[in-house]
C-alpha cells in the first residue's frame, strides 16, 4: 500500500492511474482539491477497491497520522504542492503554506509512523519527495545541464518554496535517519494537466481561437518529459534508489518555448486544421514573467547509470499522444476551464498587453 499526497493534481493522478494499472498495488490518496486537483482525473477508479480517496491537507497532521495508522503504508509518495509559478508570483503565502509547512508535516508524521516499525517493514520504508528542477536556478545558453551536485539557486517563490522543502528532506534523513529519496524532475506534459499550464493552455486557446500567449521573446528553454515516463521514474527510484539519495529526472528534450508553441500548433494543424492558416497565426508575444528562468536542462545520467532508467517517449511521440488526448478529452477541459479558471486567466492576462 502507498500513501500518495496530492493524487487529484496532474502528476499525482497519471502515477495513482498508472500504479494501479501496471502493478495493482493500492493507493490512499490525500489530497486537498484545490483549484489544481480534480476528481474527473480518478473517474475510472471510482468503484476500484484499490484506491481510497480521502479529502484533505498534508498539514492536518492528526489525519495523516490517522492514515498512516489504519493503512500502514510501506511508503509515501509525496506530490501535493501549489505548482504554478505564476501564481506564487501572484500570491506566494500558500507556497509556503502547503510546500514548505506541509512537507514538514508530512515529514513529522512519517517519521513518528517510521520509528514505531520495526523489521522488514521498517527496513522497507521509503519517503520520496517529489521535486523539480526549478531548485537549481537557470542556466546560461552554454552552461552543462544541472546535475544533484549543482548548487540550489532558486528564483522564483516557488522554486524557493520546494527548495527548502528539498532541505527539510534532507535534514530527516541527515538528521532522524528517516529513509527519504528526492527527485528533481524536468517540466512535465501530458493528460490531465491543468490548462494555466503551457502546453494545455497553447492546445486551448488555440481550439477556441483565442491568442496564444507567449512570455518575452519566447526564447526561454525548458526540458520536457511525458508525465507516464516521470511515473516510471518515480516507481524506479522508490524500488532502488539509496536512502538519503536525490536523483535528476530529465526528458532530454530541451525546446525553446517558441518552438514548443509552434509544434503544438503542427499537430492541431494536422488533427484539427483551420479554415484560416496554421493555429501559429495566434501566436502573440506578451509581457514577461518576472525573474523569468532563462534556461533549464537536466543531466539525468545517475539515473540511466545507476538504476537503468531513461524515458520512453521523445518530445515529438509524446506531445502526438498529448495532443490526442487534449482533443477526445473535449468534457474534461471543459470542466477544467470552467469557474476559477476563467477568473485566472482574466486576472493574469487581461492587460498583459504585447512584449
Ligand atoms: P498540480 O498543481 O497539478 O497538483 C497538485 C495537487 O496537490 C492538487 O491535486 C492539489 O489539490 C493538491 N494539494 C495542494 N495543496 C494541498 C494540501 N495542502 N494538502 C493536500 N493536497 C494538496 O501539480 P503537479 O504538476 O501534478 O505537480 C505535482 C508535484 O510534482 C509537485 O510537488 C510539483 O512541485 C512537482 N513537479 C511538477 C512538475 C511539472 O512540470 N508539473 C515538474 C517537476 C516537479
Ligand atoms: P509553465 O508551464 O508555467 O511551467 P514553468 O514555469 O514551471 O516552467 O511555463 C513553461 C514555460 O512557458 C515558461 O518558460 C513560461 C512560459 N509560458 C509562456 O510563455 N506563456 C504562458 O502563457 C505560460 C503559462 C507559460
Amino acid at each position: 500500500m502507498l500513501l500518495v499526497s496530492g493524487g487529484a493534481g496532474f502528476i499525482g493522478s497519471n502515477f495513482v492511474l498508472s500504479t494501479i494499472e501496471r502493478t495493482a498495488e493500492p493507493v490512499v490518496n490525500l489530497d486537498l482539491l484545490t483549484y489544481a486537483g480534480n476528481l474527473a482525473n480518478l473517474a475510472s477508479l471510482r468503484d476500484d477497491p484499490r484506491h481510497v480517496f480521502v479529502r484533505g491537507d498534508i498539514c492536518d497532521r492528526a489525519l495523516v497520522r490517522r492514515l498512516l495508522a489504519e493503512h500502514r503504508p510501506r511508503a509515501i509518495v509525496h506530490f501535493a504542492a501549489e505548482s504554478h509559478v505564476d501564481r506564487s508570483i501572484e500570491g506566494p503565502a500558500e507556497f509556503v503554506r502547503t510546500n514548505v509547512l506541509g512537507t514538514f508535516c508530512l515529514l513529522e508524521e512519517a517519521r513518528a509512523y517510521w520509528e514505531g516499525l520495526s523489521g522488514a517493514e521498517r527496513e522497507a520504508f521509503r519517503f520520496l519527495h517529489v521535486s523539480t528542477d526549478e531548485v537549481y536556478g537557470s542556466l546560461g545558453e552554454d552552461d552543462a545541464p544541472f546535475t544533484e551536485a549543482t548548487p540550489y539557486a532558486p528564483n522564483s517563490p516557488y522554486a524557493a518554496s520546494k527548495a527548502a522543502a528539498d532541505h527539510f528532506v534532507r535534514a530527516w534523513w541527515r538528521t532522524y535517519g528517516l529513509p527519504t529519496l528526492t527527485t528533481n524532475c524536468s517540466n512535465n506534459y501530458g493528460p490531465y494537466q491543468h490548462p494555466e499550464k503551457l502546453i494545455p493552455l497553447v492546445i486551448v486557446n488555440a481550439l477556441a481561437e483565442k491568442a496564444l500567449p507567449v512570455y518575452g521573446d519566447g526564447g526561454h528553454v525548458r526540458d520536457w518529459l511525458y508525465v507516464l515516463d516521470h511515473c516510471e521514474a518515480l516507481r524506479c527510484v522508490l524500488a532502488r534508489g539509496v536512502p538519503g539519495g536525490t536523483y535528476n529526472i530529465g526528458g532530454n528534450a530541451e525546446r525553446r518555448n517558441l518552438e514548443v508553441v509552434h509544434a503544438v500548433c503542427a499537430i492541431l494543424d494536422e488533427l484539427r486544421p483551420r479554415a484560416r492558416g496554421s493555429h501559429a497565426s495566434l501566436i502573440e508575444f506578451v509581457r514577461d514573467r518576472p525573474g523569468h528562468d532563462r534556461r533549464y536542462a537536466m543531466d539525468g545520467s545517475r539515473l540511466q547509470r545507476e538504476l537503468g532508467w531513461q524515458p520512453a517517449e521523445s518530445f515529438e511521440t509524446g506531445l502526438r499522444k498529448t495532443v490526442r488526448w487534449y482533443l477526445a478529452n473535449a468534457d474534461w477541459l471543459a470542466q477544467a476551464t470552467s469557474g476559477e479558471y476563467r477568473r485566472w486567466i482574466e486576472r493574469h492576462y487581461a492587460g498583459r498587453g504585447r512584449a
